[in-house]
């Protein structure tokens, strides 16, 4: 679905457009993203062009979420290709602001949802759940009420932004995505750019690990400590694979899953490894049923088959 893109870098041009498309009955669709546009992306926007009459996307590699010694001034850009991309996915208004447009003064307002964001990624990079919190909010108040369309990829900045919106009462309805992947299901992210073609192989390990741990799940194991062991042995196989975390958590509220009786309803493992410079990430849901299914039975546990 093509449409006729605007390329915007304001503040008050967003607000004019969503606060008159409003006004008029239509609805608005926001897809936040930091560009270098993949299918990933395309599948957000695709989704909140079916559903809204007014699509935002938005493209601003956002400072705040970048610690010092991270790729914040490598981060891959591709404005004419993106502008493409976009249009080719429905979206009418692209928001493209520098970072004095976003940031007129250093910010000293930084909004903080704890719990949820102290693990897994917030462990291994303590400033970046932070800065998304603080430009998705700053995002969402620029374009006001909406449907915000984000990736299940990264599903614990998904968790935290519905926690936040949910907190606040802010007026926007979330819609999480499944994720995109390439035919090996290595999951897309415009950080895959970096892999060296040694590291590109190695890089469907990733879910690998992750299909490993619900295999194992499948197969009965309801010992998390376990199913952690089973996907670090999958990673610790592939030479170039640094595991950073491999976890077992709760769908909803991402609480770690420590016993066996906790091994129960909607599951969700989760992984970041490291394979030469970016960080690749992925999930998987399992559903566990509240008792061992009997042999006959051939309903799978896992929501993404791990064939
Ligand atoms: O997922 C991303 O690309 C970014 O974290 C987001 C949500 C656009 C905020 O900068």
């Amino acid at each position: 679905m093509s449409s006729t893109i605007e390329t915007v870098t304001t503040v008050a041009e967003v607000r004019a457009a969503t606060h008159a498309a409003r006004c008029a009955g239509r609805t608005v669709g926001l897809v936040p993203t930091m560009g270098y546009l993949h299918d990933g992306h395309v599948s957000l926007m695709t989704a909140a062009a079916a559903e809204n009459d007014l699509v935002v996307a938005t493209i601003f590699v956002n400072p705040l979420q970048f610690a010092a010694d991270e790729d914040l001034s490598t981060y891959p850009r591709d404005l004419a290709g993106d502008t493409a991309k976009a249009a080719g996915a429905g979206v009418h208004l692209l928001f493209v602001p520098d970072d004095g447009e976003m940031y007129p003064a250093e910010p000293v307002t930084n909004v903080v949802v704890s719990t949820i964001t102290e693990h897994m990624e917030g462990a291994s990079r303590p400033t970046h759940f932070g800065g998304v919190a603080t430009v998705v909010t700053k995002l969402f108040s620029i374009v006001g009420e909406c449907s915000a369309y984000f990736g299940e990829k990264d599903f614990q900045q998904l968790a935290m932004v519905r926690t936040m919106v949910r907190d606040l009462s802010m007026p926007v309805n979330i819609v999480g995505c499944p994720i995109v992947r390439e035919p090996d299901r290595l999951a897309m992210s415009s950080r895959n750019a970096y892999l060296e073609p040694s590291e590109r192989e190695a890089a469907p390990v990733v879910n690998r690990l992750l299909r490993a741990g619900a295999e194992a799940i499948e197969a009965g194991e309801r010992d998390p400590h376990r199913v952690r062991e089973v996907m670090a042995g999958v990673a610790a196989a592939e030479p170039l694979a640094q595991l950073d975390y491999a976890e077992v958590v709760r769908a909803d509220n991402l609480a770690p899953v420590t016993t066996a009786a906790e091994m129960q309803g909607e599951l969700r493992l989760i992984t970041a490894v490291k394979i030469g410079i970016p960080r690749l990430l992925d999930n998987i849901g399992v559903v566990v049923p509240d008792s061992v299914p009997s042999p006959n039975d051939a309903s799978s546990p896992s929501q993404e088959s791990p064939s």
